[in-house]
């Protein structure tokens, strides 16, 4: 049986080893020649290629698929949908999920990947849905990882499910380069037995399996696999194309590909990779260790950078021993963003404050609640006590509690949406669609000042002389990263792979995101950007809803009973006359934002009052948001440090003066 291949070098090899940065323009003049490969299909958007194009790189992503689609005329596209997180971080709302859908099948999009972190197939319900209508191949993922209730049995049953709820092939999904060849033969042979739908193998190279286990997968039967041209395989990206290629040649297996057409294209890639200056994929040590600890290799460098943030590097030992027994607690969730800053924050949290479920961030209590959807276990009935009380976890299917909105942001956008395209773009990530729109609108009308820009339709590299626009960009009034040196090619992002680790940015839009249904104010204010979320319907959804959990307020003195190191900046002095004040100082590095009490239609300002428990403010550390609360009843005297300000531990956040 001859085995197809999607090339997946468009999409998620450039989101695993180059930040997502390859743009529109880098692709087309190698799109001919990739659709006469005879590829199964080409993987060329969705992930975190929606939100990059419109963040850093003034590019229109709609346009992308049009421009792809007017040059490869026989490979069918393929785009990844992250469930009902459609291409951000957060559930949306069904009508978003349909306007979405329907408009990529619309641009070219002719097979559609969906996938759920939690194998909740009720997240994946309504994408599926969305996608037969359009009458694209629906490819339902059933996520692979290593636990003692993600059995094979687990996964049959799950793939049954999705085939009965209409998907037209099953992928198995392995993020995190986990299979190893055998358990993807004895995989892959189970589903071809008791499935009707062709299975399809998506995997990672990282420690070096996936060569082996997409050939093991192939004796096995698979119908198709994932690779990608050579310059953008290995290390934590997909096998090279060339090499599986070749392994198979003189098989009853050949996949029929040539060899020779597939090094001329690696030619164009390695020479984009050159001039780009990226580095190839490798593989390093830490991340090979995930056959050890099982904890994979993009979450282990954002490990690092979190504890060597909190000074605390040399407890990655105890953090490894503590994502296990957390995930355990947990319910296995699959380690993949976002569950992976779910396990991982509360690991590094309970270790660095010596004391386990001392702090919960938000995204932990918001999935304990059941906001994400359901665990693959039932979660430790003492930590759930510990994280959110006597509060019963929802049952329903998450995105059943989110109220459709598209039509009430259509109207937010209308002054500068120009098409369907942009209402979709505004109702999926509001505030950087009205920056990257009020980019555009500057760029044209401003079309004399010879610095300002390409108009972003002349720039996607359409046409005869598209080559010549590799050119470096002109940086528009937008200050955004160009070139080979983005913000997020730091050692703590650059190896995100496919369901990223969140970078700051990411982090936060996804504050922003899930505030959209909060019912009081919401401002975030940084160098890059200002967000103001107004009141709106409150919705179920949001983590930061209900902050009666079980987050205790700290005062002074007692984050130093939790053993950390010493703080880095000195505690502000405490004059004579304020003996009697409580300092509120902080549990750990992090950024400081204001938080608008839950209770309370305004922020918390000098000369509040408070309750006990009340959210004082919000840190965001280790890509979390940590509600810090009031220990006790009281006024707020002094807020002493500004929004969005880098704190340290330790540091005096509030004065307030204890009610007598
Ligand atoms: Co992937």
């Amino acid at each position: 049986m001859r085995p197809r291949i999607t090339d997946t070098t468009l999409r998620d090899a450039h989101q695993s080893l180059w930040a997502t940065r390859m743009r529109t323009e880098d692709m087309v003049p190698i799109l001919e020649e990739l659709d006469r490969v005879g590829y199964w299909s080409l993987e060329m958007w969705g992930g975190a290629t929606f939100d990059v194009c419109i963040r850093y790189l003034n590019e229109d992503p709609w346009e992308r698929i049009r421009v792809i689609k007017a040059h490869v005329r026989n490979t069918p596209l393929q785009m990844l949908l992250r469930g009902q997180n459609v291409v951000g971080y957060a559930n949306y709302a069904d009508d978003i999920v349909y306007a979405f859908v329907d408009r990529a099948a619309e641009c070219g999009i002719d097979v559609f990947r969906i996938f759920d972190a939690l194998n909740d197939v009720r997240n994946m319900e309504v994408p599926l849905k969305a996608v037969k209508n359009t009458g694209a191949h629906a490819q339902a993922s059933v996520v692979y990882t290593l636990s003692p209730v993600h059995t094979f049995e687990l996964y049959l049953e799950t793939a049954l499910r999705l085939q009965d709820m209409g998907a037209d092939s099953i992928c198995i999904k392995d993020m995190a380069g986990m299979i190893s060849p055998y358990a993807a033969y004895d995989l892959v042979s189970l589903f071809k037995e008791r499935l009707q739908v062709p299975v399809h193998l998506h995997t990672h190279y990282i420690g070096g399996m996936a060569i082996g286990a997409c050939l093991k997968a192939v004796e096995a039967g698979v119908d198709i696999f994932d690779a990608c041209s050579g310059p953008l395989a290995f290390g934590s990206s997909q096998p090279p194309v060339e090499t599986l290629v070749r392994a198979l040649q003189g098989t009853e297996h050949e996949t029929g590909l040539d060899l020779h057409h597939l090094f001329e294209i690696a030619n164009y890639w390695d020479d984009l990779r050159r001039r780009r200056g990226y580095e190839r994929g490798v593989t390093r040590l830490n991340a090979m260790q995930v056959f050890d600890h099982q904890v994979p290799g993009g979450m282990i460098t954002n490990l690092v950078s979190q504890l060597e943030e909190q000074k605390a590097l040399y407890r990655m030992d105890e953090v490894l021993k503590e994502i296990a027994l957390v995930r355990a607690e947990l319910g296995y969730p699959p380690l993949v963003t976002p569950t992976s800053q779910v396990v991982g924050g509360q690991a590094v949290s309970n270790v660095l404050l010596g004391e386990r479920y001392k702090m919960v961030p938000n995204e932990v209590k918001q999935y304990v609640r059941g906001f994400y959807g359901k665990p693959p276990a039932p979660i430790d009935k003492k930590v759930q006590r510990l994280i959110i009380g006597d509060e019963e976890p929802i049952t329903c299917r998450p995105a059943d509690l989110i109220e459709n909105r598209f039509g009430r942001m259509k109207e937010e956008i209308e002054d500068l949406a120009e098409s369907e395209d942009d209402y979709i773009t505004y109702a999926l990530f509001p505030a950087v669609a009205r920056k990257f729109f009020e980019y555009r609108k500057k760029v044209r009308d401003d079309e004399d000042a010879p610095a300002s820009g390409l108009p972003p339709g002349a720039a996607t590299g359409v046409g005869p002389d598209a080559e010549k626009k590799v050119a470096p960009r002109p940086v528009g009034p937008v200050k955004r990263p160009v070139g080979p040196v983005p913000a997020l090619r730091s050692p703590a992002y650059g190896a995100s792979r496919e369901d990223e680790d969140m970078n700051i940015e990411d982090v936060k839009e996804f504050i922003r995101l899930v505030s959209q249904s909060e019912v009081n104010e919401l401002h975030i204010e940084t160098a890059e950007m200002k967000v103001k979320i107004k009141k709106g319907a409150a919705g179920e959804d949001s983590p930061f809803k209900g902050a009666n959990g079980s987050n205790p307020g700290l005062a002074v003195g007692e984050a130093d009973q939790a053993g950390l190191p010493a703080a880095g900046e000195p505690r502000t002095a405490v004059g004579e006359s304020r003996a009697n004040l409580i300092e509120v100082v902080a549990p750990m590095v992090g950024t400081f934002y204001r938080s608008p009490a839950p209770d309370a239609p305004s922020f918390v300002e000098a000369g509040s009052r408070v309750k006990e428990g009340q959210t004082l403010c919000i840190i965001e550390a280790m890509k979390l948001m940590n509600e810090i609360e009031a220990e006790c009843p009281g006024e707020i005297v002094e807020i002493l440090v500004e929004n969005a300000q880098p704190i340290e531990y330790g540091q005096v956040l509030f004065l307030i003066e204890p009610e007598a």
